[in-house]
């Protein structure tokens, strides 16, 4: 079975904790845009969904699911968002796709965060995918060395501002024993926006898309 096939079982499963006439919470990247076709399907049920991308905004629009500030829609019961690796505790790395920040901000605001996800994504420590990291684009250079002081690598992502218009540093080498401890230290330093670690806040439930099925894990 293709990794694809395995994210779209996860997706379809997030829809049993879509409860009717509330706000959706929802994330960006491939395995999201699976949720956003299955949450198409019932959206008459729902009163709309917060958009965490100008990408996850556009496929919203495209499938007449009404997009909301989140300002507006106050506290939401449930935010749906995919990972780029997700450890035993629930804690992520994510920001693949450069929407790390508006992710963050909803995933805050929400009472239940269900990551969707293919088996691929499930790791025993965080850091073998590059840790992404928004960066205020006058404190790149300096940022960039507070990382390499830290013993990461990063590279500036080519080509890419984020819907903030800030820059993104992937960070190399970084074997993340300390998820908690490693967020809250780099948010201390000048000029990041976001850090691609969510760990302070986890996911509740990790749906995990495999060959047999999809596991439901919780924290
Ligand atoms: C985007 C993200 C995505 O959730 C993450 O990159 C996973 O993407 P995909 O579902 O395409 O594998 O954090 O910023």
């Amino acid at each position: 079975m293709s990794s694809d096939e395995m994210k779209q079982r996860a997706a379809e499963a997030a829809l049993k904790y879509v409860e009717e006439n509330t706000v959706v919470g929802v994330g960006t990247g491939s395995t999201v845009n699976y949720f956003i076709d299955a949450l198409s399907r019932i959206k008459h049920r729902i009163e709309g969904a917060v958009s965490s991308s100008a990408m996850t905004t556009e496929r919203l629009k495209a499938c007449k699911i009404p997009v909301l500030d989140l300002n507006a829609a106050g506290p939401l019961p449930l935010y749906v968002d995919g990972a780029d690796e997700v450890n035993h505790q629930l804690q992520m790395i994510k920001g693949g796709g450069g929407a790390l920040t508006r992710e963050k901000i909803i995933a805050a605001a929400s009472e239940q965060f269900v990551c969707i996800a293919d088996q691929s994504k499930r790791v025993d420590v965080l850091g073998a995918f590059p840790l992404p990291v928004e960066v205020i684009p006058m404190a790149r250079s300096y940022v960039g060395r507070e990382l390499l002081k830290r013993g990461g690598q990063p590279v500036l992502r080519e080509n890419f501002i984020t819907d903030n218009g800030n820059l993104i540093l992937d960070v190399y080498n970084l074997q993340i024993l300390e998820p908690t401890k490693l967020e809250a230290e780099l948010n201390h330093i000048a000029g990041i926006v976001t850090v691609g670690l969510f760990a302070q806040r986890p996911a509740d439930v990790l749906l995990l898309g495999t060959a047999d099925g999809v596991q439901t894990i919780q924290a």
